[in-house]
């Protein structure tokens, strides 16, 4: 047990060192390189030193070995690490109050909670670790790669944790409620209704018991709009928060019903386990889990429906992107206006969004009996002993790294910077949002979700968005070229293939910087026949020098305090580019 709290420990400590010096806020200085063996030693203010074997990758960044870390305090270097302590050392080179930190530290408990999960699940042994469920193999993920405290719930307890978590993979039904249409605003594709609403949660016969308890309250659908709630979100923040009208008869609890269903690793997301092939809903969730409130902000759901219509529409016309690019498209969402906390603009948004729904075709139901789907996550996060799930997929497959890199460029890379560059559409592209497909372990096609918010559009009015109806284009955030394509160098180079590439260079001796000038020969092939050269030149990936985006600087700063509106983040020094050049 002490062993696996050490481990839990240490690798935190890994990951904060290293993603710290990657966001300029602590610098290590190399020792002596024995034997090519890359060791450094970080020197605190606080007068605390820490040394460790380190492995340089190409973006400006270093991965330390968790095993080889120790401390040095009271003039002696000891093996002891624990990451609340590394926190307090380091605390006048995070610029973090005493009120900031000390909520940190609670934050990084939870963390490790959930962090000793996972590695009590990962020596357990027994299970295949390269099972590509796409449900379980999510569940299996280390969290946000760059956030430190990436599975820190605020909100949640353990019993809350091991009900509702996804590294605890549970199964739960969700709590349906009655709220009056003056509360709630729905919006459906056309083949979409109530019904469907309700037969995709729950078999007939559990609809009719579903219906009965509707009758015995007088509830039809011409008044009420049934929806489900996240049980923890019904228990917990509902029963008081719309307690006006629950006692004005706007809305009714019912209770549970239906299916069961599953967290995804997104948390607020949930799949129907009972019928896969069923939509996933995702939900409002009023705990802090990375960097913000997980509710679901009322702006967005007017136009979801209409904007992943569009987006397959767009799919579909387009020779590049037809047959591989799928969207999981939203045919329904509801969601509710505060009528009290959004007559005020600067209040809280975390009480503003306590309540909606946001039903997307689950993946069971896009791919095919010969296909098996992975977040592009799960490449680097999943490993045994020996290597990554990348590294294992590129063996099996019975290509060379070289062929199934490019192919993985071909089928990831390359449609987002289509939509990009052809459609100025920028969608946020981490690892948890883009979705491999493979066939016979090879890329095969691209799954793309999570519109609401993580999709935006160019600024520069361009024929292209000239079908989209003014009310998605009002809603829609619009951002200038050079800062759209950050969704693709921030959201996926720099948070998925930074790691990728370093691990299929430990695994599998594959060089960085091979990696890297196929993905430039892929990008380059791509530009040379594109119709827009001056939009080419303002979202140009091969640019010698891109912008490092920093996150956990300004969780430092902002602190665990209400705000206004989801944090943004801040910049530091520009990288060099592994793409630029030549
Ligand atoms: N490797 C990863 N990269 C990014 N986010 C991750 C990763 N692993 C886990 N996460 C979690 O997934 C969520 C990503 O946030 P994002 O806003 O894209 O998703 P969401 O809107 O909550 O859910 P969904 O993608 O299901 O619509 C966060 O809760 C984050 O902590
Ligand atoms: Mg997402």
């Amino acid at each position: 047990m002490r062993h696996e709290f050490d481990l839990v420990n240490r690798e935190l400590v890994a990951k904060a060192i290293g993603e710290l010096c990657f966001e300029q806020v602590l610098v290590a200085r190399p020792r002596d390189k024995k034997a090519g063996q890359d060791s450094r030693v970080l020197e605190l203010s606080s007068g605390v030193h820490y040394r460790f074997n380190s492995e340089q990758g190409i973006w400006d960044f270093f991965v330390v070995e968790p095993e080889s870390l120790e401390r040095f305090a009271d003039g002696q270097w000891r093996r002891d690490i624990n990451a609340a302590q590394f926190f307090i050392d380091c605390q006048r080179e995070c610029d973090i109050s005493d009120i900031n930190l000390s909520n940190f530290i609670s934050e990084l408990k939870l963390n490790l909670y959930s962090d000793l999960k996972l590695l009590q699940d990962r020596k357990a042994g027994g299970k295949d670790h390269f099972d590509l469920d796409h449900l379980a193999s999510q569940n299996r993920i280390n969290g946000h790669p760059k956030l430190l405290v990436n599975k820190g719930r605020i909100g949640w307890e353990p019993a809350d944790l091991s009900l509702y978590a996804p590294e605890f993979n549970p199964c739960f039904q969700l709590f349906w409620i009655a709220v009056s249409h003056d509360l709630i605003k729905s919006h459906m594709s056309p083949c979409w209704s109530q019904d469907k609403v309700i037969s995709s949660s729950m078999d007939h016969e559990e609809a009719q018991r579903f219906h009965q308890v509707c009758r015995e309250k007088t509830l039809s659908s011409e008044e009420f709009f049934f929806l489900p709630v996240h049980p923890w979100q019904w228990q917990n923040v509902l029963q008081t928060e719309l307690i006006d009208w629950i006692w004005e008869g706007q809305v009714f609890p019912l209770g549970v019903f239906g299916d069961d269903y599953r967290p995804q690793v997104s948390i607020r997301t949930v799949s129907n386990i009972t019928r896969p092939e069923c939509p996933d809903i995702k939900l409002a969730l009023s705990i802090m889990n990375t960097s913000c409130y997980r509710g679901i902000p009322a702006k967005y759901i007017d136009i979801a429906p209409e904007l992943s219509q569009w987006l397959q529409s767009v799919v579909d016309s387009d020779s590049l992107l037809r047959g591989r690019v799928a969207v999981l498209k939203e045919p329904a969402a509801c969601s509710f206006q505060h009528p009290q906390y959004e007559t005020l603009p600067d209040g809280a948004y975390r009480l503003k969004e306590q309540l909606g729904c946001i039903w997307r075709d689950s993946v069971a139901s896009t791919i095919d009996d010969d296909e098996e789907a992975i977040l592009t996550a799960c490449l680097s996060h999943i490993r045994d002993d020996r290597q990554c799930l990348g590294s294992h997929l590129i063996e099996s497959s019975g290509l060379s790294p070289a062929e199934w890199m490019r192919l993985y460029f071909e089928v990831v890379v390359l449609p987002l910077y289509h939509l990009q560059v052809s459609y100025g559409v920028g969608l946020v592209a981490h690892g948890q949002n883009t979705i491999l497909v493979l066939k016979e372990n090879r890329p095969h096609r691209l799954l793309l979700k999570d519109l609401q918010g993580d999709l935006r559009f160019i600024q520069d009015e361009i024929p292209e968005l000239d079908r989209v109806s003014g009310t998605i284009k009002s809603t829609v955030t619009r951002l200038p070229p050079e800062y759209l394509i950050h969704d693709l160098i921030t959201g996926h180079f720099i948070s998925v293939l930074r790691f990728l590439s370093l691990d299929l260079k430990r695994d599998i001796g594959f060089a960085e910087g091979r990696f890297y000038k196929i993905l430039a020969d892929v990008v380059r092939n791509y530009v040379a026949g594109h119709s827009y050269p001056e939009r080419i030149k303002r979202m140009d990936l091969l640019r010698p020098k891109i912008e490092r985006v920093l996150v956990n600087k300004v969780k430092f700063k902002l602190g665990y305090g209400d705000l206004q509106e989801r944090p943004v983040p801040a910049l530091g020094d520009d990288l060099a580019n592994p793409l630029g050049g030549e």
